[in-house]
C-alpha cells in the first residue's frame, strides 16, 4: 500500500518567526552571514564557504559571467548555466577567473562604419553610453576612437552618419599601457578629468577600459568571494550525461565548485556522476547534487559523496512540474525534513553536508525563514533574473520595464539533460514557462536591502550568525486569516487617491 504523509506539506508563506530575546550586542552590523558551501568533518573548516547565503540559479536567464562577477562581489556565488556546450561554459568560467576588478572588457562591437542609428540601438541594449570603436569591431581590435553621448546630437544628425565622423579619434584620446595598475589608472582619470581610460597594448589593441565609477565602487565590496589568487569564485552546472567531457574543461578553466543540475536527484545517475568525478579528479573537486525533497533522497546523495545537497521540486517560480507530473513537495516541509536528516547524519558520521534551499523564494523574509529552518544557503532564480546583471533582455511593456525569465524546462531553454531519466534526446513535454519579471535595477542595491532585512530579523531572534539562528529560531505555522492580518488591512492606502 502506498505511503501517506501524516501532515500536509507547507511552504514559506505559511510560516512566521516568533522573536526571541535580543541582547544589546544584537545589532545588524554585528551579524555574520558566512556559511559553508561544501561538506566538512567535525572540528574542521569547510573547503569552500560563502560570505552571504545566496547562490544564483543554474539557468540561461540568470547565471552568466556578468552575473557571476556581480554576485561574487557581494560575497555569493553563481552557478553558470550548463545548457550550453562544454566549451562555451568553460569560456564563461575563464571570463570570471580572468576578470580584474575595475578593468572592463568592451561589450560593444563597433567599427568605424557603424552608424549613429546602430549606436543608439546598442546603447538601448547594453545601457552603456561610452563605447570603443575598433578597426575590426571586436572588443580587442585596434582602437580607433571612443564615442560617448556627448559626441552626437540626435536631433541634428542623420541616423546614417558613420561613427568615424563623430567619435573622438585615437590621436586625441588619453590612454594608458595595458600593464597600468588600477591605482595608476585612477590617478590618470582624476588628473585628466576623464570618465573612462582605455588601456591598450603595444599594437594599439584595446585590452580594457577603466571607468571612474568602477574605482569608487570597488572599495565598497568588503565581502567579495575570492580565491587564494584574489580571483572571483565561480561555480558551474553540470549534467549526468556529458560530465566526462564537460568537467575537465571546467576544471581547466579554473571553476571553484560544480553542481549537478537535475529536476530529480534521487537517482542512480547522480551517484554514478559523483562517483566518476571524485574517483577521476579526487575529493578536492567539489560537487553539489540534487534536487531532493525528503530524508531518503538526502541520505542517498550524502552517502554517494555529494559536497552539498540541493532541496526543492516544483516550487520554482517558472516551474510547472507539479502541475505537469504531479510530483513535488511544499518547499518548507521538504527543507525541514532534509535538514533534520542532515543533522542526524552529522551526529552519526561527524560529516556536515550543507543544504541549499532551491526555488520558491518570493519575499526577502523567506530567506530568513529558510535559514531558520536549517538551510545553509539559498539558490535563487527569479530574484536575480530581475537585475541589470542577468543575461536577458530588458523590455518595456505598457510603460513598465520587465526582464525576460524562462525555465530550463521550457521550450525556450530546451535543457533536456536536466529532466532526462535516460536516453532522451529532446524534451517531450515542458516543465517550465517563458515569462517576464518586473525589472528591479542593479544587483548591488537589491542584495544590500534584502540582506539588511535578513540581519534585522536575525537580531530580533537574538542570533548573530546563521548557526545561532538555526538553534534559537521559533517558527509558527499561520492560518490563512492571520496571513491577511499580516499585511496592511482595513485602511485605504494614500496612494490610491490622486492629488487634486
Ligand atoms: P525561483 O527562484 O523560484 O525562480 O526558482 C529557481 C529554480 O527553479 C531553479 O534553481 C531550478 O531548481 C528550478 N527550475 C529552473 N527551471 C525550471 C523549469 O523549467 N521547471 C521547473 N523548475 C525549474
Amino acid at each position: 500500500m502506498a505511503f501517506y504523509y501524516k501532515e500536509p506539506s507547507h511552504t514559506f508563506g505559511e510560516y512566521l518567526l516568533v522573536p526571541g530575546y535580543s541582547s544589546d550586542k544584537c545589532i545588524p552590523a554585528n551579524v555574520s552571514l558566512k556559511t559553508p558551501l561544501t561538506k566538512f568533518k567535525k572540528g574542521e573548516e569547510p573547503a569552500l564557504s560563502l560570505n552571504i547565503p545566496m547562490v544564483s540559479a543554474i539557468m540561461q536567464a540568470v547565471s552568466d559571467d556578468r552575473m557571476a562577477i556581480a554576485l561574487a562581489k557581494e560575497g555569493g556565488l553563481s552557478f553558470l548555466y550548463g545548457s550550453q556546450t562544454p566549451e562555451q561554459e568553460a569560456q564563461m568560467v575563464k571570463k570570471v577567473k580572468s576578470y580584474k576588478s575595475g578593468f572592463v572588457s568592451s561589450d560593444s562591437n563597433i567599427k568605424p562604419t557603424t552608424t549613429l542609428g546602430e549606436i543608439l540601438a546598442l546603447k538601448e541594449v547594453t545601457g552603456h553610453s561610452t563605447m570603443a570603436v575598433t578597426e575590426d569591431g571586436t572588443p580587442t581590435g585596434k582602437l580607433l576612437g571612443i564615442v560617448t553621448s556627448r559626441d552626437y546630437r540626435v536631433t541634428r544628425m542623420s541616423m546614417d552618419t558613420p561613427v568615424s565622423e563623430f567619435m573622438t579619434p585615437f590621436e586625441k584620446l588619453v590612454y594608458a599601457d595595458a600593464g597600468t595598475t588600477l591605482t595608476e589608472a585612477n590617478d590618470i582619470i582624476w588628473e585628466s578629468k576623464l570618465n573612462m581610460l582605455p588601456l591598450v597594448d603595444k599594437n594599439q589593441r584595446l585590452m580594457y577600459m577603466v571607468f571612474r565609477k568602477d574605482y569608487t565602487e570597488d572599495k565598497e565590496f568588503e565581502n567579495q568571494l575570492i580565491d587564494e589568487n584574489k580571483r572571483y569564485r565561480v561555480g558551474a552546472g553540470i549534467n549526468t550525461r556529458d560530465y566526462a567531457e564537460r568537467v575537465p574543461l571546467l576544471l581547466d578553466a579554473g571553476v571553484d565548485a560544480l553542481c549537478i543540475d537535475s529536476s530529480e536527484g534521487y537517482s542512480e545517475w547522480q551517484r554514478i556522476t559523483l562517483d566518476y568525478i571524485h574517483k577521476k579528479f579526487g575529493p578536492e573537486v567539489k560537487v553539489g547534487a540534487g534536487n531532493v525533497v525528503d530524508r531518503e533522497g538526502f541520505l542517498f546523495l550524502a552517502k554517494a559523496g555529494a559536497d552539498f545537497v540541493k532541496v526543492g521540486i516544483g516550487g520554482g517560480s517558472i516551474c510547472i512540474t507539479r502541475e505537469t507530473k504531479g510530483i513535488g513537495r511544499g518547499q518548507a516541509t521538504a527543507l525541514i525534513d532534509v535538514c533534520q536528516a542532515r543533522d542526524e547524519y552529522y551526529k552519526e558520521t561527524g560529516i556536515y553536508v550543507p543544504v541549499c534551499s532551491d526555488g520558491g523564494i518570493v519575499h526577502d523574509y523567506h530567506i530568513t525563514l529558510a535559514l531558520a529552518m536549517g538551510a545553509d544557503f539559498m539558490m535563487l532564480g527569479r530574484y536575480f533574473s530581475r537585475f541589470d546583471e542577468s543575461p536577458t533582455n530588458k523590455v518595456k511593456l505598457n510603460g513598465t520595464f520587465y526582464k525576460e525569465y524562462w525555465g530550463e524546462g521550457s521550450n525556450r531553454a530546451r535543457n533536456w539533460q536536466r529532466y532526462d531519466l535516460g536516453g532522451a534526446s529532446k524534451l517531450s513535454f515542458e516543465e517550465g514557462v517563458d515569462s517576464y519579471v518586473p525589472y528591479a535595477g542593479p544587483l548591488h542595491d537589491n542584495v544590500g536591502i534584502t540582506l539588511s532585512k535578513v540581519r534585522s530579523t536575525m537580531c530580533n531572534c537574538g542570533a548573530l550568525n546563521i548557526k545561532e539562528l538555526q538553534d534559537k529560531a521559533k517558527l509558527t505555522l499561520v492560518s490563512s486569516v492571520s496571513i491577511v492580518e499580516g499585511g496592511s488591512h482595513d485602511v485605504i492606502p494614500r496612494d490610491q487617491f490622486t492629488s487634486r
